[in-house]
């Protein structure tokens, strides 16, 4: 089973409408497919979630299949894209080695211990030429030069990012993977607001910062309890897509 703090499980009733919804999602698969080759014919989204961005990844004979690990999730990703998501951990993928054109993952690597097992995972159902396309330095990207940086960021440098851009390239180039160009896309709706930050931290939204120190959570949360402006939200993040190619 997924190890995150967060539990989706039951975060799924609500998913959507506090993740930047449509325009968040709509915007997340555009950047994906702008960078899945224009002759693939197969496309897995890893931790497809509630398949908001799933069902969004369309294109004229590009076949989509959704995995994510938590039931509530896939339940709402099977009513958007049925009979095409699947149950399954991101490191044991239920498809043979070489058999996908690429495997696109939003959101996923910066929750999870073992990125580099994901990595590892997507490199071998990947067939040479392939992609994978995953977020990198998501946490990084929220509230970037907002007053809430200003508090965050001497932690954030502090904390052990799973999704590290040098980190995940490495875990790439493990397995036969090369970095090529990559994308952004905006956030929207995701723009933080001081509150909501708090109640995030507390919620372990953002688990590389702070592994079990519950102090440095008390100490940040009285820092953003004083900033002014508590639900104004700051501008939307843009996000990192890093995209790499399996070699022969
Ligand atoms: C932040 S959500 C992203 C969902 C979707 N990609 C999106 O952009 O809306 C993270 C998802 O990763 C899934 N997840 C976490 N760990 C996983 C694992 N080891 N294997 C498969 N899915 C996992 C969670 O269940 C959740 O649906």
């Amino acid at each position: 089973m997924a190890e995150t703090l967060l539990d989706y499980e039951t975060e799924a009733a609500h998913y959507d409408r506090t993740r930047g919804g449509v325009p968040r999602a709509g915007a997340a698969a555009e950047a994906v497919l702008s960078l899945v080759p224009p002759g693939a014919r197969t496309l897995l989204d890893l931790a497809c979630g509630t398949g908001l961005v799933t069902e969004r990844l369309t294109r004229p004979g590009l076949r989509v299949y959704g995995a994510d690990a938590a039931h509530a999730m896939l339940r709402v990703a099977g009513g958007r894209v049925p009979g095409r998501v699947v149950r399954a951990d991101a490191r044991r993928l239920p498809f043979p080695d070489a058999s996908l054109d690429a495997v696109g993952a939003v959101w996923l690597l910066h929750l999870v211990p073992f990125a580099a097992e994901i990595v590892a995972e997507a490199a071998r159902v990947l067939r040479p030429g392939g992609v994978l396309i995953a977020t990198v330095d998501k946490d990084a990207a929220h509230d970037v030069g907002s007053d809430i940086d200003t508090v965050l960021r001497p932690y954030r440098s502090a904390g052990a990012a799973t999704d590290r851009a040098a980190l995940i390239t490495r875990h790439a180039a493990a397995h036969g993977l090369a970095p090529a160009s990559g994308a952004h896309f905006t956030g929207h709706g995701q723009g933080g607001t001081p509150r909501d930050t708090v109640r995030k931290l507390r919620a372990g939204y953002f688990p590389s910062w702070f592994p079990g120190d519950a102090a440095a959570v008390d100490t940040l949360a009285t820092a953003l309890a004083a900033l002014p402006d508590q639900d104004r939200p700051r501008a939307d993040p843009r996000y990192r897509l890093a995209r790499f190619v399996r070699q022969g």
